[in-house]
């Protein structure tokens, strides 16, 4: 396909520097966008007189066909075009003469690019959000069922303090809805259109860019030409969120495959989700799990790449920018593959409650609470922290638990203690008894779950 900036040249660009310079492969996805985009800016330039009505109408008329005609396989996009944008505009001519060539007045390659990727992104961010809330949704159901359910609460990946599964969730859900306030933090800031930019300088014809970007759904435009078409940092602020929705399913898979193991053996995930092993029989391997952790890194390299890419140009456009499209398209892809995974994993995998029970039981994860029973008989807690800590070890040299250690053992150690102490020290108890708000508690959770529906 010819280039349109041919007028210049003498000589045709040579079949390597095409390939090379172009972008169709990874922008042609942007079709919608641009056609819509180009639709905004034809009927503005309509309405303002730049161009005939009639013609704007043309223009119109031949993109939403152009449109129609990609989605129904009709008009298949050529490879060897150098970006959509100039794909799109070249088929225009093609099919309307010359007023297809009027589309392009008042207008680059360069404001227009900034905002096919605004367009884009925010579309992905709406679907990105949808799809983190419906983890959230199936997050809260496990929590409500599993809201008594008993699991030790590590620290240090050691048994620590008794928590409830529904708990532990939470936490994620916590995370979860971070991500979400960020990703809608990010559009806030994408949210503003480019167009009227032009290449660097803004333009001549006496635009309306307010009526282009309501027409396109935009809260606001640019305030300044060059920055217009060389601001990128919403794709950097994307791939940065992007970044921590990845850090906190990659936690949540390690996890995972840690509950799966028979070391833990707390989760069993469907064999939907699972996978076997070419040569030992007996395998039953987290890989989707491992790979939604492995994955983060390439969403991490992502946000390196437009960091650097933009770190050192000049104002305004580069063609280095171009490089930001498949980093940004990448780690917006891989997040969505993550989630179209992990979602239905978690939904469906077993929760093996007796086994998390009798992890709890070992461990001395009621220490605490023991502590907090002889401060209830006046001891201060330093002092109540000794003598339990003497207790468990006595439980260790014994090979007992706290539940089962004679109550003269207790008292040889400090006489404030009498038989009140094994309800003190019940799991369940010690979880219930947990209420102050984002506590385990049963009630503490369900309120964190009314709370997390709320905010969606
Ligand atoms: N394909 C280009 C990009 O993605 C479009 C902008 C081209 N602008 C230019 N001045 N060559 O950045």
């Amino acid at each position: 396909m010819a280039q349109l900036w041919k007028g210049r040249f003498k000589k045709e660009l040579a079949k390597e520097t095409n390939d090379f310079n172009s972008s169709i492969s990874f922008d042609s996805r942007m079709f919608e966008e641009d056609i819509k985009g180009s639709i905004a800016h034809a009927t503005m330039l309509g309405a303002t007189g730049i161009i005939e009505k009639s013609e704007s109408e043309k223009i119109i008329n031949g993109l939403g066909e152009i449109l129609e005609d990609i989605k129904s396989g009709k008009l298949i996009i050529d490879m060897n075009a150098e970006d959509i944008h100039t794909f799109i505009e070249g088929e225009l001519t093609e099919r309307l003469g010359q007023t297809g060539k009027r589309l392009h007045t008042a207008r680059s390659r360069n404001d227009q690019v900034a905002l096919d990727i605004r367009l884009t992104l925010r579309k992905e961010i709406d679907e990105i959000s949808e799809m983190l809330k419906a983890l959230i949704y199936v997050l809260c159901e496990k929590a409500e069922e599993h809201k008594q359910t008993i699991m030790p609460g590590y620290t240090h990946l050691q048994r620590a303090q008794p928590i409830t599964f529904g708990h532990h969730l939470m936490a994620y859900c916590s995370m979860i809805l971070r991500d979400i306030d960020r990703l809608k933090d990010v559009k806030k800031r994408l949210n503003v259109c480019p167009l009227g930019s032009g290449a660097l300088a803004g333009t001549t014809y006496p635009l309306d860019r307010e009526m282009v970007a309501e027409l396109l759904g935009f809260d606001s435009i640019t305030a300044n030409s060059l920055d217009g078409v060389s601001d990128r940092d919403f794709c950097i602020e994307l791939a940065s969120a992007l970044s921590l929705i990845m850090v906190h399913l990659s936690r949540f898979s390690e996890e995972i495959i840690m509950w799966c193991s028979w070391e833990f053996k707390f989760i069993e995930l469907d064999d939907a989700f699972s996978t076997g092993s070419s040569i030992m029989p007996q395998k039953k391997n987290p890989d989707i799990a491992e790979l939604v952790r492995g994955k983060s890194g390439r969403v991490f390299g992502d946000l390196t790449t437009l960091l650097t890419v933009m770190k050192g140009i000049a104002l305004a456009y580069n063609k280095d920018m171009q490089e930001d499209k498949e980093a940004i398209f990448d780690a917006v892809d891989t997040v969505k593959m993550c989630l179209t995974a992990f979602t239905p994993m978690i939904e469906t995998m077993t929760v093996l409650k007796d086994n998390m029970r009798l992890a709890a039981a070992k461990g001395f994860i009621n220490a605490t609470d023991c502590a907090d029973y002889l401060v209830g008989k006046g001891l201060p807690f330093r002092d109540a922290y000794k003598c339990t800590g003497q207790l468990v070890a006595l439980c260790i040299d014994k090979g007992l638990t706290l539940e089962t250690l004679p109550l003269e053992e207790y008292k040889a150690i400090c006489d404030l203690f009498d038989d009140g102490v094994y309800s003190a020290i019940n799991l369940e108890k010690c979880v219930n008894d947990r209420k102050v708000a984002g506590s385990p508690s049963a009630e503490s959770v369900l309120k964190q779950i009314e709370l997390a529906k709320a905010s969606l």
